[in-house]
């Protein structure tokens, strides 16, 4: 006979009977039956030795013969902070059709050691398919089509691989549980048998994660907890860029990224995104601006563009690509209130070119520069960019790294950089002015082209 119980779609915690809240986690409306039993027989297969666990001390624990493993693509080397660490669990998450399938399939055949592809969702003719598209082979990649997590496991065995992929966690199913497969305690189970195995071999195992209609990882949030890594593959997928980011990493900074193009023949990694994200027109035109922004520790030049138009309909729309919709409307309402300009009967629509989601608070300035512009229909000053914060009584705020920043925007020629009076700058470069400004009126005076 069949048991069940009452899952938390959250925290994964479960319950004898349905409750409107989960007592654990405080959620509301997040319990949902799953059929549970067959408890005893969960097992990771692993033999009484090498269960067994004994306590060492720290400065005893060898860690020298334990290198990361080195893939050939940087960016994602870099984002894992240099390499996948042995024994390490990996989580990447992103939307339908964004790429995860073809970056790790790119990974598994550029790597020299051994790697098992395992696919839940794909059979081998697909996939071998797809390795046709991206123009690559290997013989050190095999490729498992398996959903059975103790399969798998078995496989691993008598592969012996030094890299394993699953694609995805939601396809397994255990045998120590009897619900269906992407239900909250199979994902569960599953990644927990994985974590385990992980950690007894040394074996570093990255796992595809969907993604749920608010961006989270389907499932339940321990899964995020249990693994080492967690990576966001994100971008617009009506556009070529990709960004790969880190939400969680052990081992690592979680400030770094890395930018892909997605071409006919795969994932190409981006090692000069500001020159590749600003469009070379030669005359300035209203409505634009560049910012100077910096993701993780790279320095990158990205264009912004306004359209400020009366508003056709009763309410005015404001609508964003590439950048959070609160906060432009914060930033309206500091243009209204103290620059005075009245944008509330206007549509405001913004665009980060690339569909690029910046996270850096300087590229408010740019922002704003370009509503300005487009809304005045006046451009701005050939060769000028920006970097400083707004904050919310509509003056300038200094930024970090303002160095790089400006050493970046030399490189690409630019002539003006415009930031927060407070900002402390070290260097004195040669090539391009520093213009310090400390409120968004001084903006107005100074930066707008005569009108011709
Ligand atoms: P995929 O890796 O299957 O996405 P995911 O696993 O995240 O669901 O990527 C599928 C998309 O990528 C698909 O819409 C086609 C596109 N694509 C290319 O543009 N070029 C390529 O070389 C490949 C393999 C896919
Ligand atoms: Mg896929």
């Amino acid at each position: 006979m069949s048991k069940t119980a009452f899952y938390c779609q959250n925290c994964g915690n479960h319950f004898p009977k349905w409750l409107g809240q989960c007592s654990a986690c405080k959620e509301w409306n997040t319990l949902a039956e799953e059929v549970v039993y067959n408890r005893k027989k969960a097992s990771t297969g692993l033999s009484k030795n090498e269960a067994s666990s004994k306590p060492e001390k720290i400065n005893e624990i060898d860690n020298s013969n334990n290198p990361r493993i080195l893939i050939k693509d940087e960016e994602l080397n870099r984002v894992l902070g240099g390499g996948i660490v042995p024994g390490s669990l990996i989580l990447i998450g992103g939307e339908p059709g964004i790429g995860k399938s073809t970056l790790l399939l790119q990974i598994s055949l550029a790597l020299k050691n051994k790697v098992l592809y395992v696919s839940g969702e794909e059979s081998q003719q697909q996939i071998k398919r797809r390795a046709d598209r991206i123009q690559d082979n290997s013989d050190s990649c095999y490729i498992l089509n398996e959903t059975n997590v103790e399969a798998i496991i078995k496989h691993i065995r008598s592969v012996r691989p030094e890299l394993v992929i699953i694609d995805s966690i939601q396809t397994l199913q255990t045998d120590a549980i009897d619900s269906s497969p992407g239900s909250v305690s199979q994902i569960k189970e599953s990644a927990s048998h994985f974590l385990k195995y992980a950690k007894k071999t040394n074996l570093p195992i990255l796992l595809v994660g969907h993604i749920t209609k608010d961006g989270g990882i389907a499932g339940p949030k321990i899964l995020e907890h249990m693994v080492d890594v967690v990576l966001h593959f994100e971008g617009d997928r009506n556009h070529i860029y990709r960004i790969l980011r880190s939400k969680k990493n052990r081992f690592g900074s979680t400030a770094e990224i890395g930018i892909y193009e997605m071409l006919n023949n795969g994932l190409r990694q981006v090692k000069n995104p500001s020159e590749l994200l600003l469009s070379n027109s030669k005359e300035p035109l209203s409505g634009n601006a560049i910012a100077s922004t910096i993701e993780g520790i790279r320095p990158i030049m990205i264009e912004v563009q306004a359209l400020v138009s009366s508003a056709v309909y009763g309410t005015p729309q404001r609508s964003t690509t590439g950048f959070n919709s609160k906060r432009l409307n914060m930033l309206l309402a500091v243009l209204e209130k103290k620059a005075g300009f009245k944008l509330g009967a206007k549509d405001v629509f913004l665009n980060i070119t690339g569909g690029i989601k910046i996270e850096d608070p300087a590229i408010d300035l740019a922002v704003i520069s370009a509503i300005l512009s487009s809304n005045l229909n006046l451009s701005l000053k050939k060769g000028i960019c920006f970097a400083a914060e707004i904050g919310l009584s509509g003056e300038l705020r200094a930024v970090s790294k303002i160095d790089q920043r400006i050493n970046e925007a030399e490189r690409l020629g630019f002539k003006t950089l415009v930031i927060a009076e407070a900002t402390k700058v070290s260097i004195t470069p040669k090539n391009i002015k520093i213009l310090k400004y400390s409120r968004i009126e001084d903006l107005l005076k100074n930066l707008f082209r005569e009108q011709d």
